[in-house]
This record gives C-alpha cells, structure tokens and sequence, in this order.
C-alpha cells in the first residue's frame, strides 16, 4: 500500500531548508545482522527505519532459524543459522550475495531465491568464489535460485574478483570464516570497506592493504553492541538537490562517514559545491557526523572513470542529474556494472534523461550528457530505488520542470521516509 505521504508527482521548490536524521545505512545494517547472527549472541543492533532491502535479511535469518527480537529501534539477535531453508531475498542483492557467504561455511542448505529483478542479476560470480572454498553451490544458468549446500570446514583460498565489489568481497571473506589458514581477496579496485572494519571491531583477525583483503580462520564474530549511522547513499540525494537548488541549505546529522562512501562529497566539491562535513563521532568503527550543503553555486562539468567509479557506484544516478544541470558535457565511462544492478541504470538514466529534455548519448559503459531545456516528464522506474530517487531530485531542482513516477513507493527499498523528508525540506 502506498504511504499517504508518498507522491507520484514532484514539481520544483521554491527553496530547500532543512535538518535531516536520515535511515540506518544499508550497507551496514546488512553486515551488523548477519555478523550478529554468526556471533551466536547477543548482539544489539540499533537502527532507524530499515528498508526493505535490511528487512528482507532480518527476514532470511529468521528463517535459518535465528532469534531477532524488537523493540522500537533495537533489535537483539541471538542464536546462530540451525535449519536449511528456502531464503526469499527479495530485491536485494546484498542480502543474496552476503548469506551464501554466510550459509557457504555452516553445516546448512539454503536455496535463495529473489523478485524478477534480482532473478536477473549475474550469480555466477558469487558462486565461483564459494565453490573454490570447498562449498557447493548451484546457480540456475548463472542466476537466482541458487543453492548453497555449506562444508565445515571450508578452504582457505586466493580470491581474486572479477570486478571491484565489496558484496563478492563481502562473501568471500563470510566464507573466510569457516576456513582453517589465511583468504585473501584481491580486488581490481576500491570498494566500501565496511565488512573489514566491522569484522574487526567483532575480533576477527581481518585487515586490507591496497587491493588485498587478508583473513585468518576459523574465526567467530564477538557478540557486539552496534547502532548503524544514518545513510550516505540517502544523504547523497540531499547533497545533489541543495547543489542544484538556487536557494538551498541543508544538513543531515548522524550520517555515517567512512571515507569509501564520501567520493560524492568530493565530486560534487569538484563541480563546485560548498559542502561542509564535521566528525561527531564514532559507531563501532565506522567515523559518523554531520554532512552540510547551501546551494547556488554555478557548477562545473566533471569525467567520471576507472577507479573512481566503485565507490560512486549507487551515486551515479544522483550524479547524471547533477551533470544534466551544466552547459558543458560531463561522461560516465567505466561503469558497465551499473548494467546489472536492479535494473539496466545505464538505460534507465539515460531514458529518463532524455525525456526531461537532456542532451545525452548512451554508452556502453556510461553515459555523456549536457543541459538541454528542461521538460515535464513521466519516469519509468523499473522498481529501482535508485532511479526513483534521483529523477524525484529532478523534479524537486527544476531539472525537469515535473516529474511524475510510475513507482514512487520503490524508493523504500533503501529509504522508506524519502517522501517525508521531501516534503520537510520543500516546506
Ligand atoms: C553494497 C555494495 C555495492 C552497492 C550495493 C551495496 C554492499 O555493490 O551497489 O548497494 O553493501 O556491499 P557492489 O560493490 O557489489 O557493486
């Protein structure tokens, strides 16, 4: 059912003021509960407003068995993974990827399955890593439902990814765990790093320098207490409205600040944009403080590429509107991921693009786009949170003179009060 807060239209607003406390930070909450849940307990987790990506992992532990009590915004989880079970993960692509890590090394079978669009997402990769750490694992022509059939104990291996991911990372070293003798995963580039800070605040021996990832099993998460900071992805969308905005000024408080997840704050700095953050301080290891915007500033075109490109990677959307504001041509290059994501959102951006009246080429890596004359437009979504909430942006900044979405409730995959804070900051 669609909140009564939430709208399917958008129109610009006459300016942006606001102080924002944004949801518990996906990616984080996904590894607190699954790390929890390994720990056998218990372990506290705090966090605000889950999405329904972390609800659809709280969900799945559930079902292999795992206690996970509420109240309010605590959730206390004790016990470990103790029955096979058929996992419905949803949209998610965290929560498939990080428990057959997890189920990979416990005495367990779990077939994990998802909606339409994480059916389509690629599964082989994962299950390659797993498979060379002695479990077996069953895609279905590469893609959910896969089968995770878990060995005690597992192979300590060499990984080395296919591509820069922190959830393949994730599941590699959740596999790690199980396995007598040092893993190490190497990766082509940059990723969040959450999964090494957190397991090291749980005392599992795990460390990263440069490109490699070292972890010594078999090794068991300490129970911990944990409160999840506020979302940078979420804060992402505030950022990019108050720099677009001519008359904006907004902050968001307790917004987690590891610097893997900050690469938005130094582009959008690059093109301009006078943002100020301030370190209040710590939850587990993950630094948390304040992130500040005003608007009105002229913005600059930028080139997005290689390296940089992971850890802007749920940003990109966001970014393509940012660049649709400015004469010159920016591009997007390196980012072929972004094809497998819950949906095409090389196709879907450059679509929506267009239809609000954008100058802008497809590639097959990216995108290059320019300012053309802003228009009115109906937005496909694709059930993709992400496209939702950068073309809301849209609407919201004048980058499109209105936005109308087909799915606005989709935006509560990774920010369920998206549409609450929308009309905070407009009022
Ligand atoms: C995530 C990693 C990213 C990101 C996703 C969450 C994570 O994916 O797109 O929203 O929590 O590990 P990849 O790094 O696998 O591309």
């Amino acid at each position: 059912m669609t909140p009564a807060s939430t709208t399917s239209r958008v129109v610009p607003a006459a300016r942006l003021r606001g102080r924002l406390t944004l949801p518990a930070d996906k990616s984080i909450a996904h590894r607190a509960l699954i790390f929890g849940a390994l720990s056998g307990g218990p372990s506290t987790v705090t966090m605000r407003a889950p999405g329904r990506d972390v609800l659809s992992t709280l969900a799945c532990l559930r079902t292999l068995g795992v206690s996970i009590e509420r109240a309010d915004a605590r959730y206390v989880i004790s016990g470990r993974p103790s029955r096979d079970a058929t996992l419905d993960c949803g949209n998610s692509g965290t929560t498939m990827r990080l428990l057959a890590g997890a189920v990979a090394g416990l005495p367990l079978r779990a077939t994990l399955d998802g909606d339409a669009s994480l059916r389509a997402r690629p599964m082989e990769r994962v299950a390659t890593l797993l498979r060379a750490a002695g479990a077996e694992v069953t895609t279905t022509d590469g893609h959910a439902p896969m089968t995770v059939v878990g060995q005690t104990p597992l192979t300590a291996t060499s990984h080395r990814l296919p591509v820069a991911s922190a959830q393949l990372l994730a599941a590699a070293a959740l596999a790690g765990l199980s396995a007598t003798g040092e893993t190490t995963i190497d990766t082509p580039g940059p990723t969040r790093d959450h999964t090494e800070r957190m397991l090291a605040f749980m005392g599992v021996p795990i460390h990263r320098e440069g490109r490699i990832t070292t972890l010594t099993g078999p090794a068991k998460p300490r129970p911990f207490e944990l409160e999840v900071p506020g979302d940078p992805s979420a804060a992402s969308a505030w950022l990019v409205a108050a720099a677009l905005h001519p008359d904006a000024e907004l902050t968001m408080a307790e917004v987690g600040l590891n610097p893997t997840r900050l690469a938005l704050v130094g582009l959008l700095q690059r093109m301009g944009v006078a943002i100020e953050t301030r370190v209040t301080g710590v939850s587990g290891s993950e630094p948390v403080g304040e992130l500040s915007v005003r608007g009105g500033r002229p913005l600059h075109s930028v080139a997005i590429r290689g390296g940089e490109v992971a850890d802007l990677i749920d940003e990109l959307p966001l970014i393509a509107i940012a660049m649709a504001s400015v004469d010159e041509a920016s591009e997007v290059r390196d980012a072929s991921e972004l094809r497998v994501k819950e949906t095409d959102r090389i196709a879907a951006v450059v679509a929506g693009l267009q239809a609000i009246g954008a100058e802008v080429e497809e590639l097959d890596d990216g995108w290059r786009v320019r300012r053309g004359t802003p228009r009115a437009a109906s937005l496909v979504t694709h059930g993709d949170h992400r496209i939702a909430i950068a073309f809301a942006i849209a609407g919201l900044t004048g980058v499109a003179s209105a936005i109308e979405l087909d799915d606005p409730e989709c935006a509560s995959v990774s920010y369920p009060t998206f549409w609450q804070d929308l009309a905070t900051v407009r009022s």
